[in-house]
């Protein structure tokens, strides 16, 4: 196998942050993309969202007008899962929920072809796990995009204890013509990135709560000193503090309750208070009118 000829459907469900850039990329890259959610609205918003980045494109000149109406056009919002029947690869990205996933993707087998890729995008979820229940658990790999997706160039192409070789290496010659830099890993908790990410975290969380300094001057010392391209707390209002914080529970469960991954309060009253960061308009940082810029 190798990479999906564009002449193939790519479907992308979930509709949030990740599939809106998922689906970009792959229509950029001559697909045409069908996306779902169940919320209609976030399949509006997203086609919405996207239609305006390529338009920014256009007038910085970075795209042209028919390049950005022939991807846009190659986007198609999708009402029910049984419009997706004809797609070569579904990549999920939905909620970071084990059997919310498993869910899907039981349905997703009831709809699909068997030769249909099945791509999770999860930060952190065995995809052996995700991929046990299916009637062939070998068509499913993790294809994990990191935020945001059109300008991070990683991509984790995750193989699972029944992953078939084939097919990951398929997802990997697949991300690598859409222009990204994909890399292959096993399935443990957390992956690559998310794994060592964890401390990043840990550790501004726990000088924030020890009050050593507020959270935009550690977001600075780490960017402009420590050369990071941001910092933990505006990374963490830019992932969204309710997948962040899953992410981290599910490390945390995963390695028996480590110390070393244990997850922050003070990142769970965020979540109950539904600050989730950029999406919600607030989180360590307030965005949108009257906003406090993520800057020391
Ligand atoms: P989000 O909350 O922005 O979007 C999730 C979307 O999925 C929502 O629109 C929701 O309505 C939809 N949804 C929920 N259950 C569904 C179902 N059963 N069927 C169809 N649609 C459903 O979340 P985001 O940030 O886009 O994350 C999605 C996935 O990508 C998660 O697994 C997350 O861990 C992973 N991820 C997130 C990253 C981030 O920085 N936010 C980075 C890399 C991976």
């Amino acid at each position: 196998m190798s990479a999906l000829s564009t002449d193939k459907i790519v479907a992308v469900v979930g509709s949030g942050a990740m599939g809106a850039g998922i689906a970009q990329v792959a229509a950029v890259a001559g697909h045409t993309v069908k996306l779902y959610d169940t919320r209609p609205e976030a399949v509006a918003k997203a086609l919405a969202d996207i239609a305006k980045v390529f338009a920014k494109l256009v007038e910085k000149e970075r795209m042209s007008a028919a390049d950005a109406a022939a991807a846009n056009a190659r986007l198609r919002g999708a009402a029910t899962l049984a419009e997706l029947a004809d797609a070569a690869m579904v990549v999920e990205a939905i909620v970071e929920n084990l059997d919310v996933k498993r869910g899907l993707f039981a349905e997703l087998e009831a709809v699909v072809g068997d030769d249909c890729i099945l791509a999770t995008n999860t930060s952190s979820i065995s995809v052996t796990a995700i991929a046990a229940k299916l009637r062939l658990p070998q068509r499913l790999v993790g294809m994990h995009f990191f935020n945001p997706v059109p300008l991070m160039a990683l991509v984790e192409v995750v193989s699972g204890l029944a992953s078939d070789a084939a097919v990951a290496a398929s997802v990997f010659d697949t991300a690598a013509a859409w222009g990204k830099s994909p890399v292959h890993a096993k399935s443990t908790p957390g992956f690559i990135v998310n794994r060592v990410a964890r401390p990043f975290y840990a550790e501004g969380l726990r000088l924030l709560n020890e009050q050593a300094a507020d959270a935009a001057t550690i977001d600075a010392v780490l960017r402009e000193a420590g050369g990071f391209r941001m910092g933990p707390f505006e990374l963490m209002d830019l992932i969204g503090h309710d997948v962040n914080y899953s992410v981290t529970q599910s490390v945390f469960n995963a390695y028996y309750g480590d110390p070393r991954f244990t997850p922050s309060v003070l990142q769970l009253e965020m979540v109950n208070a539904g600050f989730l960061g950029r999406k919600s308009g607030r989180g360590f940082y307030q965005y949108g009118e009257g906003a406090v810029a993520p800057q020391a």
